[in-house]
Parts: structure tokens; sequence; C-alpha cells
């Protein structure tokens, strides 16, 4: 498809339901909110250039709901004029803002094109939405902005020290954001902080489809599961943790979503801005979460102890207390519950969405 044309997955019927622009929705963790969006009556307006995933993801929603009305456009937010455009074309009344670059590691290799894509990119975003007059937005944040532990759990009082380009292009886009926000403008933001974010739509027919040798503990571990890597390199087994591997605080991708339509509609109906954290409060090691796959798939997960990566904490989870009190949102899916629907996304999928490309 080339940059700039319209793919329509079916005719618009623009009286329906209420449009909610998704940069980024054909992504991991967007394709799962539209998923959400369609069944709560919403309509998403994919935006993507596809740099990181497939429109097949959204022919995937378009099954799950039984939707055949998801507008999705080829390009990039960096192109405010368009932004603006289909803005108005649709007639948006929010944004929930996923589109962005994430790997840790690329992004110290190539910092400007993070800061280009992360940090331009939400400016244009937030350029268009004042020209065409959209006054909400949700902003995918990481927890990767509290940086070293002071104190743990995080809570969203934690100083903000990331440490590395992709953590800061984040932190800079909530500065900008609560720059924004307090000047006279009318727009509003959710700043959602993820923790993270594993699993799948339960279905299988939607989830995480990295480019080549994935990053993250949990994609990995499944192509281990499919036979496409031979075995999982777990980084570090002499950390100050109960085995010794590290720990994080893993959220259901389906929870996740869950949570980004409580703060749409709660920036619909109050002015209020808020930063939340988006975790569980629960920490589980990597020993943990392959024991929970291996129980879950009936797979065994051939591992090799491996050097500390470079950049890794020991350890974090979050206090999501204010979740609960600000949204009446918690999680409620369990890790089995991440790595039996991980499964099903792995198991059906093995070569993620190559094959209906
Ligand atoms: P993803 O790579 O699957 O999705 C991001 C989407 O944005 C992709 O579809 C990609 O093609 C698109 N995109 C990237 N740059 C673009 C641009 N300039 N213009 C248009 N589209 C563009 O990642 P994800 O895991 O779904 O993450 C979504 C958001 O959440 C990202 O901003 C990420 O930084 C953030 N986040 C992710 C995690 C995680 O672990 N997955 C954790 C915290 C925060
Ligand atoms: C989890 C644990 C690894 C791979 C990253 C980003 C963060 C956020 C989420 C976007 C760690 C260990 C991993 C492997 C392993 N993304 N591991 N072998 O590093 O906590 O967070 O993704 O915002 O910003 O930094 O996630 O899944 O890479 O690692 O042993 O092959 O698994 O050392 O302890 P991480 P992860």
């Amino acid at each position: 498809m080339e940059q700039g044309q319209m793919r329509r997955i079916a005719s618009l019927d623009r009286d329906q339901a209420r449009r909610i622009l998704v940069p980024g929705g054909a992504g991991y963790i967007g394709s799962h909110t539209c998923v959400e969006l369609v069944q709560r009556g919403y309509q998403p307006v994919v935006v993507d250039n596809f740099v990181n995933s497939s429109p097949v993801s959204i022919e995937r929603v378009c099954q799950i709901t039984g939707t055949n009305d998801i507008p999705v456009i080829e390009a990039d937010i960096r192109d405010t004029k368009r932004m603006e455009a289909v803005m108005r074309e649709y007639e948006c009344e929010a944004v929930i803002h996923f589109a962005g670059l994430k790997a840790v590691g690329e992004s110290t290799t190539d910092p400007l094109n993070y800061y280009a894509n992360n940090v331009q990119g939400s400016l244009s975003l937030l350029d268009a939405m004042e020209s065409a007059g959209v006054k909400h937005i949700v902003f995918s944040s990481s927890a990767t902005v509290y940086g070293t532990p002071v104190f743990l759990p995080y809570t969203e009082e934690h100083p903000l020290a990331p440490t590395n380009p992709y953590g800061m292009t984040k932190y800079t886009v909530e500065l900008m954001l609560n720059d924004l926000v307090a000047s006279a403008c009318d727009i509003n933001a959710g700043i959602l902080r993820y923790f993270n974010p594993i699993g799948a739509h339960p279905s299988g027919k939607i989830g995480e489809d990295p480019n080549g040798i994935p990053n993250n503990l949990m994609p990995f571990v499944a192509q281990v599961a499919v036979g496409r890597r031979p075995h999982l390199n777990v980084f570090g087994n002499d950390y100050d943790t109960p085995d010794g591997t590290g720990v994080r605080d893993y959220i259901h991708v389906v929870d996740l979503a869950e949570a980004h339509i409580v703060a749409l509609e709660k920036l619909m109906a109050s002015p209020d801005s808020f930063t939340v954290n988006l975790g569980s409060g629960t920490g589980y090691s990597v020993l943990d979460v392959v024991k929970a796959f291996e129980k879950a798939s009936g797979c065994e997960i051939a591992l090799e102890f491996a050097e500390r990566r470079p950049g890794d904490l020991p350890a974090y989870w979050a206090d999501p207390a204010y979740a609960l009190e600000l949204l009446g949102w918690k999680t409620r899916l369990t890790l089995e519950d991440m790595c039996r629907d991980q499964w099903a996304w792995q198991s059906q999928n093995p070569n993620g969405y190559l094959e209906d490309q």
C-alpha cells in the first residue's frame, strides 16, 4: 500500500459510533485496544505506518468483533497536515496514541530515530489535535520513566530518571503533555505508565508479533515453545531476588486495553488530566514466568543462564492503588491467563501475521 493511500475495511457509517483516532492501532497493544473500543460501541480510526506491525492485525480485530467497519489509514504521525485532515474527516472525539518505537537497545544505537518518532511524532499529533479541535488524548508511557528504584513499589510520585533514550522520549512527551494541559488550551491528557504487557486476546487471533529476534521475555519464551528458537537465555541468575532472576510486574494486554477505555471515558467526562501506573502490583521472576508458561502450554522451555543484560534492573513492580482510586480499575487476569493466551496466539500463529500478508 502506498504512503497516504487510505485503506478501508468497509464503508464507514458516520452516524453510528463515537470515533476515536488510534495512532499505532495495528500494533500489539493498539490492536487489543481496538477490540475493546469496538466492543464498547466506539469506532477506532487507525493510523499506522506499519513500521512494526501488519494490517492483518486489524482484519483479525474485525473477525473478533464482527465489525467490518474500521478505517485504516497508512500514514506517519509526523505528517501533521494529514493527521489534522484525518481527525477532521472522521470527526474524531479523542486520540489514544500508541504510535512509536519501543526497543530499548535500538534506542541507544539510534537515538535520533527514537526522538523523531516518539517526541516529534507526539508533537505533530498534538499540533494536529489543536488545529482540529480534538480535546482528549490517552498516551502510552512506560514504567521505564522511573529508572533505578529509589523505593518500591513505584508510586506515581517516584522520581523520574530514565536510563536510556527510549525512556527519555517517554519522559519528554510526558513533560510536553503536562505543559500543554497547564496552558490555556482545553486539551486534557491521560498518561498511562505501563509495566510489562504480555499475553494476547484469548481467541488467539491477535498478539505480539515482533520483527526478528524478540527482545522481550514472553515472546522469546513462546518462540522457543514453537521451535523457532533453540533455548531461552536467562539474563542473570545472581540478582538479589528470591530465585536470582529478574523480577517484573507483568500485565495481561487485555487488562491493559480495558484500562484505556476507562481512561478515555474519564477524560471525556471531566476536564482533569492524570498520570497513572498500570500494573498488577505483583512481581514475578523470569523463572516464575517460564514455569507458568510450561504449565499452560505443556511445552518444556530449554534455558541457559547467561550474563546479566546491560541496563537491566534487578526488580521492580507497580503500586496500583492510584489506578483503582482514580479509574476504579485493577487487573483481573493472572499470570496463568497471560501464559495460556500467549500460547493460544503463538500456537495458532507460529510465524505471527506473516502467513496472511
Ligand atoms: P508496537 O510496536 O506493537 O506498536 C506501535 C505501533 O506504532 C506499530 O504498529 C508501529 O507500526 C506504529 N508506529 C511507530 N512509529 C510510527 C509513526 N511514526 N507513525 C505511525 N505509526 C507508527 O508496540 P506496542 O507494544 O503495541 O506499544 C504501543 C505503545 O506503548 C508504544 O508507544 C510503546 O512505547 C508503549 N509501551 C509499550 C510497552 C511494551 O512493553 N509493549 C510498555 C510500555 C509502553
Ligand atoms: C523482562 C525480564 C530480563 C529476555 C522492557 C522495556 C520497558 C518496557 C517493557 C516499553 C528481565 C529477562 C528477557 C530474554 C531474559 N517497554 N529476559 N531473557 O526489560 O523489563 O522491559 O519492556 O516501555 O521499557 O525495558 O522487559 O521482557 O525484556 O525483560 O532473561 O531473552 O526478562 O532480563 O529480567 P523489561 P523484558
